[in-house]
């Protein structure tokens, strides 16, 4: 039987709420149609948010949101997204779509709706094709109290009170879509403009944050810490899980059980990404200062037939919950170095765990994992070691079972447990040093590897009690189902 050991003595670091952050871009349908749908729609909303969403975003208790991008963060112009929204300034979103975005979600509607979620915000500026001025004049309109030219034009905008803005990122992808720039040029740029993100609030420090590295790009991460790490807060990481290439990355559903335990594989990766960036930051930060941001993470696919190519619209499996949860676990173990991660992205693009059509919503499996790591929130990691073989399928070799395990406030030590197997449950014994066990209680998530949520069947897929498991005085045996993820609660 597989061992786990928990030594409920020793901690490794704090789980802060933002390893489950979302990231929300005006691309395709995540705004317009997935959160926003303005006032005079009939789909119910408050002050033209959806009302479903936002509830189901409460219910897993969202911590934080990025916005406006992604690629979309370095040409946008915060000044047209302001003011009365007829007269707001009409521009092409070139990097999705081509399609008109007419500004009429810009930043009083993102503050209004991280206030509806009750969640931070995370607000991206624009390096690409902004300026320095464009840049500290945002920060000013958002966050300085006194009396200036940009708080002044907030409150004649509606809004009296200077808003928190706990996270600001500095450029997105600028080695891409946000500039084409080397690392040495970018990080130039990087300490100019962070220099110009004031802090104007006492109560709350506004989050610096530099755009890092694509994946294994750790030259990058090298140039960015060695001549910026002392002026930032944090540094970003982007890595999406892709099976096959760029060109057919194959489908979000319709898959072989090769490319099941394929994309789980790939997925795996983000571990040895975070542990070398993180060898990287070491030398330069070996306090651990400087949070590793994985501000874009998940699932990319081909999308969905029939639907515009610049929208990245895709369906959401238990394939992808798996997904969801094997990168959870991973931030969880890193959380010494992991400030903060945020999936892409939050409705109707991507890995998403809100799917919209029209007035309709449907939670997907990525929604029910991210609900089943809710209660490791704002814990403190435990050391933890699980005696697991490695079982191979199809060619490719995974570990039989995968967790973390947490410790809250009140004592109750929280673990979820991820079966990758599609055809063996797995059975564990959990020990406990330093715990009497009480009583436990805990949901599942599982199912065939395909099965999925849609629109006409929406409820195919949800967490379910979990039963599986028998009690011991320092001791719990639990039953993993095949798929499956288990969080178990033990006081
Ligand atoms: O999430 C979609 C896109 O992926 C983002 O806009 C960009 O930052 C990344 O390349």
């Amino acid at each position: 039987m597989n061992k786990l050991f928990i030594n409920t003595e020793v901690t490794r670091g704090h789980i802060r709420k933002t390893l489950q952050g979302h990231f929300s871009e005006h691309l395709g349908r995540c705004i317009y149609g997935g959160l926003f749908v303005g006032e005079d729609s009939d789909i119910p909303n408050v002050n033209g948010m959806r009302k479903d969403v936002v509830e189901a975003l409460r219910a897993i208790r969202i911590p934080v949101l990025r916005w406006p991008g992604g690629c979309f963060a370095d040409e946008y112009h915060w000044k047209d997204g302001i003011g009365p929204r007829e007269s707001r300034k009409k521009m092409v979103n070139t990097h999705w779509g081509g399609v008109t975005e007419d500004n009429s979600f810009g930043t009083h509607e993102f503050m209004e709706l991280c206030r509806q979620l009750g969640c931070d915000a995370y607000i991206n500026g624009n390096v690409g094709s902004g300026t320095v001025q464009e840049m500290s004049e945002w920060v000013e309109y958002l966050t300085f109290d006194g009396v200036s030219p940009m708080a002044d034009l907030r409150r004649a905008n509606g809004q009296d009170e200077a808003w928190r803005v706990p996270y600001f990122g500095v450029g997105n992808e600028n080695w891409g879509c946000g500039g084409n720039m080397t690392a040495e040029y970018y990080a130039n740029e990087y300490r100019r403009y962070q220099t110009y993100v004031r802090q104007y609030r006492k109560d709350s420090k506004v989050y610096r944050i530099a755009c890092g590295p694509s994946g294994d790009n750790y030259a990058w991460t090298e140039v960015l810490m060695r001549e910026a790490g002392r002026y930032m807060d944090g540094l970003s990481l982007h890595h999406y899980t892709v099976l096959g290439t760029w060109q057919h990355k194959g489908s979000a559903l319709g898959f072989s059980e090769q490319d099941y335990y394929e994309t789980l594989s790939k997925t795996l990766v983000m571990d040895e990404l975070i542990r070398l960036h993180s060898a990287i930051m070491d030398r330069y930060d070996p306090q651990k200062r400087v949070g590793l941001i994985v501000d874009e993470w998940g699932m990319w696919y081909d999308v969905e037939e029939g639907t515009n190519p610049g929208f990245l619209y895709q369906q959401n499996s238990m394939r992808d919950a798996m997904v969801a949860a094997l990168n959870l676990n991973i931030f969880n173990k890193h959380c010494d170095r992991v400030h903060m991660a945020n999936i892409a992205q939050l409705a109707n693009v991507l890995q998403s765990p809100i799917l919209t059509e029209g007035p309709d919503m449907v939670l997907t499996p990525t929604y029910y994992a991210f609900k089943l790591f809710s209660h490791h929130q704002e814990n403190e990691l435990l050391d933890s070691a699980l005696a697991a073989p490695l079982f191979e399928k199809d060619g490719v070799k995974l570990p039989a079972l995968q967790e973390s395990s947490s410790l809250a406030p009140d004592g109750t030590v929280h673990v979820t447990l991820v079966n990758p197997s599609l055809d063996e449950a797995q059975a564990v014994d959990i020990v406990l040093q330093g715990k009497t066990v009480q009583s436990v209680s805990g949901e599942v998530l599982t199912g065939a590897m395909d099965d999925h949520n849609s629109f006409d069947k929406p409820h195919i897929v949800a967490d379910k009690k979990f039963e599986s498991f028998t009690i011991a005085e320092h001791s719990v045996k639990a039953v993993v189902p095949t798929c499956g993820l288990v969080h178990l609660a033990i006081r």
